[in-house]
């Protein structure tokens, strides 16, 4: 028996960031799902009692710290207990992109781990039905962000779980890559440290505010209003973990580069794409599909990651 199961990641404009004990979110966050950036993962069942892992092969290579590794066998063991899954397997894992540096590789590893676990659940106990919603929740104990990568394209996540955002507006992305180095400081880490800065202080209500404000923008195709939440939202991120204590930066030179020349698109065009950042140097856009065309001059001499064809 070999079980299978991919997810895609999924980019947050309004971030998750700082949280409460068993991964619930300091505020409530909103994103898109990048159907194009996806984890993938086997699980067979292996002689013994440890279940183990091993890099999947034919994508990407990836190699786990021991602490990822450890985060990861243990989110698989407690879907195992949920699902009363008896037996040890040995879990391979990969991702089509690269992963730890600020493209999202923990919201699609864990949510392909928690659709494979079901999967093996499923085989174990057929007849097992389970929503997304109920996936949502499962999925957010290993990994916040994940919980938000059931839903496409749009995802809203308060509490609990994610649900799927109403919303009819289809975007392209794309990721521009200045470091595939793994990230020094984990999101996990950042997850800690931020509510040591003197910004934390208003942070969930500010996020809050450019949730509501962003959905109305989004909804309306206010574009510059949207370009202009998400820019505010994501330095807000960025002021926290540069005045954490201790201060820790994932900005470096080629960011700053990218995101001086994606903002004077705007400034000479009137136009341009929504421009976001995750915990990594690495900048995401998205565009609408008319903008296909004029991206390809703005993207133009970087390397980059994106959904849309030649
Ligand atoms: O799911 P985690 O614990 O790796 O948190 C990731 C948080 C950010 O990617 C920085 C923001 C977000 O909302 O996805």
């Amino acid at each position: 028996m070999k079980i299978e199961a991919s997810a895609p990641s999924n980019i947050a404009l309004i971030k998750y960031m700082g949280k409460t004990p068993g991964n619930r979110p300091a505020n409530p966050s909103l994103s898109y799902t990048l159907e194009h950036l996806r984890s993938f993962v086997t699980i067979e069942p292996i002689a013994g009692e440890r279940d183990e892992w091993r890099p999947l092969s034919g994508y990407q290579p990836i190699s786990l710290s021991e602490k990822g590794l450890g985060k990861f066998l243990n989110h698989f063991a407690r879907l195992k207990d949920h699902w009363r899954v008896l037996g040890a397997y040995r879990i391979s894992s990969a991702n089509n992109f690269p992963s730890d540096c600020g493209l999202a590789s923990s919201a699609s590893s864990f949510a392909a781990l928690t659709e494979a676990t079901y999967a093996l659940a499923k085989a174990t106990h057929p007849g097992l039905e389970v929503s997304n919603e109920e996936l949502s929740v499962l999925s957010r104990q290993g990994s916040g962000s994940s919980c938000r990568s059931f839903f496409s394209p749009w995802a809203e996540w308060e509490d609990e779980g994610a649900r799927a955002l109403d919303l009819d507006l289809r975007l392209e992305h794309a990721v521009i890559v200045v470091d595939e180095r793994v990230k020094e400081v984990s999101s996990s880490n950042a997850h800690e440290l931020v509510n040591t800065s003197p910004n934390w202080v208003g942070r969930t209500s500010r996020a809050k505010e450019r949730l509501e404000k962003l959905k109305v923008a989004l909804r309306d195709g206010d574009w510059r209003m949207a370009f202009e939440i998400c820019w505010d939202e994501f330095l807000d991120m960025h002021s926290l973990f540069e005045t954490a204590t201790p201060a820790f930066s994932y900005l470096n030179g080629g960011s700053k580069e990218v995101l001086i020349k994606l903002r004077e698109i705007w400034g000479r065009d009137g136009d341009g794409p929504l421009i976001t950042m995750d915990a990594g140097a690495n900048v995401h856009i998205l565009i609408r599909p008319d903008q296909i065309r004029a991206a390809e001059q703005w993207l133009d001499g970087f390397k980059v990651i994106k959904s849309w064809g030649e």
